[in-house]
């Protein structure tokens, strides 16, 4: 396992004469890697532990007898160690190995995938035998089968390195694929009946050192040679794991895991890995839509901007600013947040904007807490899960805490009214009935959890259930933000909803993690003007347009209709809205009913920078151009801007970011070139404390590689472009790309300049109050269940729908429920019972569940075949159903 930091207790090895200073523990062959001495090897893996099982790394190691032949990958390094990796007989053994392993392998080469950047094939080149004394018939097997929806296996193929069974295993928690068979015959396979149904099921494929194991999507798209590449970061939920995009004739061919220490130590889940066919799909919007008859019909941008100027400007007119509201925004990049931002509330004037959508927690909690980073699990004293399935919302994230779990032996506590993908990791459950987290923790904490937290626990916190509001949640949170060293880690799911807050867009919050109240003289120094009053969060914003008092509603990457937790609240929002002006990538079931619709760029269209849950802040990278004339998010927003006669006064990416680091407190310090730099290649997180150093060595253009210490998948990979550094064009307007080479301009100087700028110090950054906080747990109903909602991975959503790969994964759900509840009905569990809401009744397979309290009903948000956002009523403190047989 590889942790960057260096240990205290450090040894000294001697390879091939040279000096070697290494962590104490650490294997031979990572030693001398990092001293650069690369030792071939297959079955070693930094993420995982040694199997020393292909021999591939055999060097000679001194010991009492002299030297002797032993493994890289197997042997620790030890005081005054001698290691000779380059000898005759070294080399002898590496001839031996390669022969060995080519008698069985079919050698298509030429019509293999991983050919251009196979391992076997480069390590035959470089250490093999140049020809082979075996010429025996080759195994044969069927060529390929699945062992996934997404996963093809060749098994001819296969050198048996035990990397892709270690990974589904030790990594992922799944052990579905296993070696079978003896000899010759061996394979690797599925058990009988259970297909490899793993969230992480993609990363075998990067990480197996030959063609075996094939990516469905990719098969036959692209050889290596013909890819480009960028660096960026995965914005299919808000972990923000680092990936290698891609790209073969302006077409995304491939995302690829990059090794960010940091973050996601190479790995990604399914869904971010093969998100890249919702960007190539051909339902993407290419053109601005307005609706005439009836129907949305092309325009032009400038006909379209005319109409979505005069609609805000009419409705500002007839009932003041307040009556223009913005949902969404967790889609775009930070520069697009900021430019919406100020638009809304600066331009327009409203604070009715909102990039949660009723789902997540209230701003100034996620805000005002203080944040601890991924790495803070590793070393926490306790870890105290109190929100959704990380399993199914932040899987990256679920990949670490397990790990923080089993191989840090951090205890882990859960806080949860039924199982999730975390529960069979924690070392304490603590059960609460819905909505009562608080209760469930005031007694476990004042029952001795107080005691087993330690002095510095981190929070995970987010929102366990749709069908009741934050408040349950943010109490417990309250009870816990009172222990000493404690730190939050928020689970909110979207991609770029951390950046969105940030940025400002949510009510009552400005830009740089400010209260509206508390930067408004700030805001109004630089911007003009600042919103007077607190506005509506989502909720309030579709009630008040349901009541007719919304004249203009913009959804900015936003579908309500589908993904607003209360179906019948979102519809009647669109509905009484005068006019809707829909952002968008996709015609969805909110866009589709817009009056207008602006089609808009997606990830890796355009560049920029997003910020993950850890608040930490890293680049995008741009590799393909959008479709016919959709644009980066900012510059409709700044285009609006002068149809309003206003003006957001910048013109490139480069000048929102320099606005950004100067007048939103949060971001100060983070110009452009440390963005850049070697030692923030996986981000900065913000803020950054008053005294600490930054980076400022940029890496050579070509140092950006996902090569060895950077990609999970061994120097398989070209290097990988700069991202931006050239002005590229986009239908004749021209997109800045970040160039981390320019000037400063945002540095310290650059932030008192500021202040002296406004005329006053920077406000203070937002602390959340939780005396404010308080809750009663609603009364369950003895006659009816409460119900219980999360999310599921796969689901309705637009990028899991719009990707061919994923959109068959998310399937049909089950209701659970607990036994004696099916009991009281006579029912099995997986038998079929009737489901009735006060809005609906269906009939769906019900399972016992007993981890689940007595009179609770859980069920997945937003998956095919069941409407459950219309059973739930998002201004009541619970909602209920019934069950009973059909
Ligand atoms: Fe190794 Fe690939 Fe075979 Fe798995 S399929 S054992 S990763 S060669
Ligand atoms: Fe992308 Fe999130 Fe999956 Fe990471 S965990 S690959 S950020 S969707
Ligand atoms: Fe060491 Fe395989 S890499 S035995």
């Amino acid at each position: 396992m590889s942790d960057t930091a260096t240990p205290p207790d450090a040894v000294t090895i001697t390879v091939d004469g040279k000096q070697i200073e290494a962590h104490k523990g650490e294997m031979v062959i990572a030693a001398a890697e990092r001293a650069g001495i690369y030792i071939p090897r297959f079955c070693y893996h930094p993420r995982m532990r040694p199997v020393g099982m292909c021999r591939m790394c055999l060097v000679q190691i001194k010991g009492p007898r002299g030297f002797q032949l032993q493994p890289a990958c197997y042997v620790p390094v030890a005081d005054g160690q001698e290691v000779v990796t380059t000898s005759p007989e070294v080399k002898k053994v590496q001839d031996g190995i390669l022969e060995f392993l080519l008698v069985n392998h079919p050698l298509d080469c030429p019509v293999c995938d991983k050919g251009g950047e196979c391992p076997l094939q480069d390590q035959t080149f470089a250490y093999g035998p140049g020809e082979t004394r075996f010429v025996e018939e080759k195994r044969h097997w069927e060529k390929p089968i699945a062992l996934s929806d997404v996963v093809l296996i060749d098994r001819e193929r296969c050198i048996q390195c035990d990397r892709c069974t270690r990974f589904a295993d030790e990594v992922a928690g799944d052990p579905l694929i296993e070696f079978m068979s003896r000899g010759a015959k061996t394979e690797v396979n599925t058990f009988p009946d259970q297909p490899f149904a793993s969230y992480f099921s993609g990363n075998t494929v990067q990480i197996c050192p030959v063609g075996a194991l094939l990516a469905k999507p990719y098969r036959f798209r692209a050889r290596p040679w013909d890819l480009e590449q960028v660096e960026s970061t995965c914005t299919q939920c808000a972990v923000g794991c680092r990936v290698a995009v891609q790209s073969s004739n302006d077409d995304l061919t491939r995302y690829l895991g990059i090794d960010s220490d940091a973050v996601n130590h190479g790995w990604l889940c399914d869904k971010g890995r093969f998100s890249y066919e919702a960007v190539n799909s051909d339902d993407r919007l290419g053109r601005p839509l307005v609706k005439r008859g009836g129907e949305l019909v092309q325009t032009t941008w400038a006909d379209a901007l005319d109409a979505a100027g005069e609609a805000i400007s009419a409705a500002v007119s007839s009932a003041g600013s307040g009556s223009v509201a913005v949902i969404g925004g967790a889609r775009l990049a930070n520069e697009d947040q900021y430019a919406w931002a100020k638009l809304a509330k600066c331009v327009i004037g409203t604070d009715n904007v909102d990039a949660q959508l009723g789902d997540g927690l209230p701003a100034e909690v996620v805000l005002g807490l203080p944040r601890a980073t991924i790495d803070d699990c590793d070393t926490a004293s306790a870890i105290v899960l109190l929100g959704p399935d990380v399993k199914e919302e932040l899987p990256v994230l679920y990949l670490r805490l397990r790990r923080a779990a089993l191989e840090k032996k951090v205890p882990l506590v859960e806080v949860a009214s039924g199982r999730t993908g975390m529960t069979r990791y924690a070392t304490t459950v603590v059960p609460c009935l819905p909505s009562d987290q608080a209760g469930a923790l005031r007694k476990a904490l004042a029952g001795g959890l107080r005691d087993q937290l330690g002095g510095n626990p981190v929070v995970v916190l987010g929102r366990p259930s749709l069908a009741e509001p934050a408040d349950g949640v943010v109490a417990a949170a309250a009870l816990l933000a009172d222990i000493p060293g404690v730190r939050f880690l928020s689970a909110l799911r979207r991609g770029n909803v951390h950046g969105a807050l940030d940025m400002g867009l949510a009510p009552g919050i400005l830009p740089g993690r400010v209260a509206l109240d508390a930067g408004r003289d700030w805001f109004t120094a630089f911007w003009g003007s600042a919103p007077e009053s607190g506005g509506l969060d989502t909720r309030g914003i579709l009630e008040a347009a349901a009541d007719g008092r919304i004249g203009t509603l913009v959804l900015l990457g936003a579908d309500p209709v589908s993904d607003f937790p209360d179906r019948d609240l979102a519809q009647r929002g669109l509905d009484g809205a005068r006019f809707v002006i829909a952002v968008d990538a996709f015609l969805t079931a909110s866009s589709r009913q817009a009056d207008l619709v602006l089609p808009a760029a997606m990830f890796a269209e355009r560049p920029g920078t997003t910020t993950n849950l850890e608040g930490r802040v890293s680049r995008l990278g741009q590799k393909v151009t959008a479709p016919e004339v959709a644009w980066p998010d900012w510059m409709i927003a700044a285009e609006l801007a002068a149809r309003l006669g206003g003006d957001l006064g910048f013109l490139s990416l480069d000048g929102i970011w320099d606005e950004i680091v100067r007048v939103a407190p949060a971001y100060a310090g983070i110009n452009r070139t440390t963005l850049g730099t070697r030692g923030h290649r996986d981000g900065i997180v913000v803020p950054v404390p008053e005294g600490t150093v930054l980076d400022t060595e940029m890496p050579p253009a070509t140092d950006v590689t996902v090569g060895q210490e950077r990609d999970a998948g061994e120097g398989e990979i070209d290097p990988v472009e700069t991202p931006g550094i050239a002005s590229v064009e986009s239908h004749g307007v021209p997109v800045q790309a970040h160039d981390p080479a320019a000037a400063e301009t945002a540095g310290p100087a650059a932030e008192s300049d500021a202040e002296a700028a406004a005329g006053r110090p920077r406000p203070a950054l937002i602390e959340w109050d939780r005396a404010a906080s308080g809750t009663t747990a609603a009364k369950p109903d003895a006659y009816a269940l409460r119900l219980v909602v999360g999310r599921k991975l796969y689901d309705n959503g637009v990028n899991v729908q719009m990707s061919p790969s994923l959109a068959p994964l998310a399937k049909q759900p089950v209701l659970r429920v607990h036994p004696s509840d099916l009991d009281r009905l006579g029912v099995k569990s997986g038998g079929v019972v009737r489901l009735r809401s006060p809005q609906l009744t269906t009939t769906i397979t019900a399972e016992a569940d007993p981890t689940l309290p007595r009179g609770t009903a859980a069920l997945p948000f937003n998956v095919p075949g069941i409407e459950v956002a219309a059973m739930i009523d998002a201004s009541k403190p619970a909602n209920e159903i019934a069950i009973e047989t059909p």
